[in-house]
């Protein structure tokens, strides 16, 4: 099984760092930009980015099955599943902000086993592999120990979702922490909290490819990731909290009234 994972870790990583390229030389020109529904944008650099990272892994793991956000679902014939979002911050890439990166997390058996996240940009490559730790540029990462009243919250940007439940939760929060950030990608955010720099962020309704690369992250950075009941994430979750562990328990108490129904 170790062989299997590390195998598609290096096909993951090559996907993640060639899309990169793509990514760094679409960002600022003029792309081509689609509605998928109320306030929810695509690019044609989207989808260009995800057929190359679907093919890269097709071309070496054809048993795998796919689930990606803007491509059909491919099912499994090998118990490996690749969860994969290419850009995540589009709304952040069309308007020329440079927050934005792509995650690729693979699954086995409901179980998600690695996590990669790739934010061009700043050339920042991140690793976590179930049990072996979480990884930034291969420098091993870990959360903060700020309590609650030291920390910074990122809060979910899509306010509009669920607007009264939201606006409670961030007023609560808001008079318990430190200072508040929204960074449109919720990969920016999970990654701040695994390396330490913010001790939160809080989800209401995300989907798997947005959050399964970097809830693994947070948890081998010793972080906490559970749902609003406190209870473990997993591949159906929606909303959640991913903290340096300290402040979830606090977190948890003041945002468990407030699950989307
Ligand atoms: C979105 C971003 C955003 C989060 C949304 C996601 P996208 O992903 O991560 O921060 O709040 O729930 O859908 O559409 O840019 O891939
Ligand atoms: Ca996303
Ligand atoms: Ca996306």
């Amino acid at each position: 099984m170790n062989k299997e994972i590390e195998a598609r870790k290096n096909v993951a990583v090559k996907a993640c760092k060639q899309v990169g390229g793509i990514l760094i030389s679409s960002f600022g020109r003029k792309v081509t930009v689609t509605s998928k529904g109320d306030r929810d944008l695509v690019t044609n650099i989207d989808k260009q980015v995800e057929k190359t990272i679907i093919s890269l892994i097709k071309k070496h793991f054809p048993q795998d099955g796919i689930v990606s956000e803007e491509s059909p679902d491919a099912p499994t014939r090998s118990g490996f599943r690749w969860i994969i979002d290419p850009i995540d911050g589009t709304h952040n890439f069309i308007h020329n902000i440079e927050i934005f990166g792509t995650s690729v997390a693979l699954e086995f058996k409901g179980e998600v086993l690695l996590g990669i996240i790739n934010m061009p940009w700043s050339d920042e490559l991140y690793i976590a592999q179930r049990g072996k730790g979480a990884y930034r540029n291969g420098r091993k990462i870990s959360v903060s120990k700020k309590k609650m009243e030291e920390a910074t919250m990122i809060y979910d940007s899509s306010i509009r979702m669920h607007k009264n439940k939201m606006l409670k939760g961030l007023g609560r929060l808001t008079d318990k922490v430190f200072n508040v950030r929204m960074f449109g990608s919720t990969v920016r955010s999970l990654t701040y909290v695994a390396e330490g720099k913010a001790e939160m962020e809080i989800e209401f309704c995300d989907k798997v490819w947005d959050f399964a690369a970097g809830l693994l992250l947070v948890e081998e950075a010793q972080g906490k990731a559970t749902d609003f009941s406190g209870r473990p994430w997993n591949i159906h979750t929606r909303g959640y909290i991913a903290s340096n562990g300290i402040v979830h328990q606090g977190v948890l108490d003041v945002i468990k009234s407030l699950r989307p129904r």
